[in-house]
């Protein structure tokens, strides 16, 4: 399982080299904290086997997040709160009855990257 997710990494980053930072930039909302480019391929690897590669949730696992009203009333400080801790079935704020692993069950990212993930989660927020 590990060894997938390091062969997948690789085979991101080298597709975001071939492309040299150039035409694949996306104009996002300016937070001014994370970088919604890293965001996004630390999302793919993370988030996105129970949110969709672009948020738009996965029926039984993660919830659509480019409508989530939760996430477009929280800051970015309160959303790094919320994935650190996620959302277990025990809390009585939980809506599916799945759980929210913590960190999307990657215990090994950063604050930093969290906000990264953060700033490409907002991208993926319809108006
Ligand atoms: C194992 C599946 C799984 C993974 C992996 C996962 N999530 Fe979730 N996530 C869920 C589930 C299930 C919910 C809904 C919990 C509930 O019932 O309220 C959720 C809810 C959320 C919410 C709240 C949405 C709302 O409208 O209430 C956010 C934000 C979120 N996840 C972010 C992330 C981020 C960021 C990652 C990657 C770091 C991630 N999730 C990885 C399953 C997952």
């Amino acid at each position: 399982m590990r060894r997938w997710i390091v062969v997948l990494l690789v085979v991101l980053l080298s597709v975001l080299a071939a492309c040299g930072g150039g035409g694949g930039q996306q104009a996002a909302p300016a937070t001014g904290k994370g970088d919604p480019i890293k965001g996004e391929q630390l999302f793919v690897v993370t988030c996105a086997a129970c949110h969709g590669p672009k948020g738009e949730g996965v029926q039984g696992l993660g919830k659509d997040m480019t409508t989530s009203p939760f996430i477009a009333s929280q800051t970015d400080e309160q959303l790094l709160e919320f994935i650190k801790k996620g959302r277990d079935t025990s809390d009585p704020a939980n809506t599916t009855g799945v759980a929210m692993p913590p960190k999307g069950g990657n215990p090994a990212l950063t604050d930093e990257q969290l906000l990264d993930i953060i700033a490409y989660m907002r991208t993926l927020q319809k108006k």
